[in-house]
């Protein structure tokens, strides 16, 4: 089953998903082009797909051969629902072999840049150069012609490199035009989408912000929604869309943990409750998952301490207002994209915490909303700036669920956590006041408990040690750390060692991802 989304255009392509490491980014490239797409796995019921009704579909690559035994193969019906079809690199494969052609392992593999040559008559292909240069990554080739199709181009190791038939208006190259590196990609997207499967661009935030309230609206109906606000972007932004469409009706429960950020929670009170005029429940559950910290000093422990405290004191609040009929949550595509997908990279994983058994039952029962299920992040973000949230909230630097727990190594007590608010935000407010939080992933202190020798005004200190992490990263699976400026990091130690008391020493980490993770613990 195709997991329900509350408001989708009527106009949109499929890309099926055979694994590849690029699907993700045909579904962001068309997206650019102002056309809403989907990813659904390759073995989505042809029933099912019928019923969404695609205007197009694409078959994306993926890392099997296509005659391998356990290969994803898909119906051939697929090429009778009356709209174009485009195969990328494997989806080539599977367009040649469904029109009686035959595809197999090349004698030399093609990885990386390679150029081809482009026929003129080509439709998907139109307005390149002869000559282009393209992304290729495969293994296996078009040995022989399917049926009614011509070659449209070549390259020097695959003769057949794109092909098409306007008859059955199914169309297969083997590069990959998705990615940045196939020079004109984008062009051979805007040619399918635009000229071959005569789609308009009219998938805009504006658009998205309109359909989606229309749709909660009438989902929720006279109905409650319960929402658990963290204060970052993804759960901010999902309570204000939610807000516009059901104002009161919907409840936010935001948990002080006592693991949050310096005034954090003062911050989101003010802001959702005073500025916002959100329904907002605040509760302060710090003394509490303390207590359940105590003498902890697992990183795995805390992190299954934490979340399970955070269920409980939900579910308490929950009770508390008695009777809710919905339940939100900000989650995200890749989110969605990750928990389905069967087979490549896209499983291989970590399971998300938006799709825990409890919350699978929910869903199945209609009882979760999500109204950002489509969105990639920065579409997230571009959506709060148009809902006119503010930018200083928009582009925080994503924090943990278990916040400064895994910030303190070893055992997580109140002086500790003082300590390292305090020179956390002497960290953040130094990195914006060079103007460099935005150039990074996230900036943040690390508390460390090692105790150092130093001299304070002719006195010896023996005191602890404050790290800090800064890293760039564009979606947090590799980081590197960051080159921050000479003068930015002394501004940052001295601040740290003359004005929170308990730390005499402050080292950078210069330590990257893989093979060392963002965080510490
Ligand atoms: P690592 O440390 O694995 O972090 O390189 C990658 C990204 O994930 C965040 N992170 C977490 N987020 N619960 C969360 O909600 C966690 O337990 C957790 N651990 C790491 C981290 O801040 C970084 O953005």
């Amino acid at each position: 089953m195709i997991e329900h989304n509350l408001s989708v255009p009527s106009e949109r392509v499929l890309v099926l998903d055979f694994g590849s490491q690029y699907t993700q980014l045909i579904a962001r490239r068309i997206r650019e082009l102002k056309v809403y797409t989907e990813i659904i796995p390759y073995h989505t019921p042809i029933e099912d797909i019928k019923r969404e009704n695609p205007s197009a579909v694409i078959l994306s690559g993926g890392p099997s051969s296509f005659y391998e035994e356990d290969a994803p193969k898909i119906s051939k019906e697929i090429f009778n629902l009356g709209v174009p079809v485009l195969g990328i690199c494997y989806g080539l494969y599977v367009v040649v072999n469904a029109f009686g052609g035959e595809s197999g392992g090349a004698t030399s593999r093609e990885y990386g840049r390679a150029f081809i040559s482009v026929n003129s008559n080509s439709r998907l292909l139109k307005g390149l150069g002869q000559k282009e240069q393209v992304w290729m990554s495969h293994g296996d080739k078009v040995l022989q012609m399917p049926e009614g199709f011509v070659v449209t181009a070549s390259s020097d190791n695959a003769e057949i490199a794109a092909i098409e038939n306007h008859n059955v208006n199914v169309y297969g190259v083997q590069f990959h035009p998705e990615v940045y590196h196939t020079t004109n990609g984008l062009k051979v997207l805007e040619n399918f989408v635009f000229d071959i499967c005569n789609l308009k661009p009219t998938w805009t935030m504006e658009s998205f912000i309109d359909s989606s309230v229309d749709a909660i609206a009438k989902e929720v109906g006279n109905g409650t929604v319960l929402l658990g606000l963290s204060g970052g972007v993804d759960s901010s932004v999902t309570a204000v869309l939610l807000q516009k469409a059901i104002g009161d009706r919907l409840y936010c429960v935001f948990v002080n943990n006592g693991l949050l950020r310096k005034d954090e929670e003062k911050q989101v009170v003010e802001r959702f409750k005073k500025y916002m005029n959100l329904n907002l429940i605040y509760v302060d559950a710090s003394e509490r998952f303390l207590a359940r910290l105590k003498g902890v000093e697992d990183p795995e422990q805390k992190r299954r301490i934490i979340g399970k405290e955070f269920i409980d004191v939900f579910m308490e609040e929950a009770q508390k207002i008695g009777r809710f009929d919905f339940l939100a949550q900000g989650t995200l595509y890749p989110d969605v994209i990750e928990s389905v997908s069967t087979k490549g990279p896209s499983d291989t994983i970590k399971s998300h915490h938006n799709r825990v058994p409890e919350v699978i039952k929910l869903i199945k029962s209609g009882k979760v909303i999500e109204p950002l299920k489509e969105l990639f992040k920065d579409e997230v973000r571009e959506l709060g700036v148009k809902l006119g949230m503010p930018e200083e909230l928009i582009y925080r630097h994503p924090f943990p669920g278990p916040g400064l727990a895994i910030r303190i190594i070893g055992e997580v007590t109140k002086e500790r956590i003082k300590i390292l608010q305090h020179a956390d935000d002497i960290i953040v407010q130094e990195v914006k006041d060079a103007g460099l939080y935005r150039n990074l992933w996230q900036v943040f202190g690390v508390f460390l408990p090692v105790k150092s020798v130093g001299v304070m005004g002719d006195k010896r200190t023996y005191e602890n040690v404050v790290a800090v992490r800064a890293v760039t990263s564009v979606d947090a699976m590799t980081a590197d750390w960051a080159y921050l400026p000479e003068d930015l990091l002394r501004r940052i130690s001295n601040r740290i060692i003359n004005e929170v008391k308990g730390v005499n020493r402050v080292v950078y980490d210069i330590s990257s991802k893989p093979p060392s993770t963002i965080e510490w613990e």
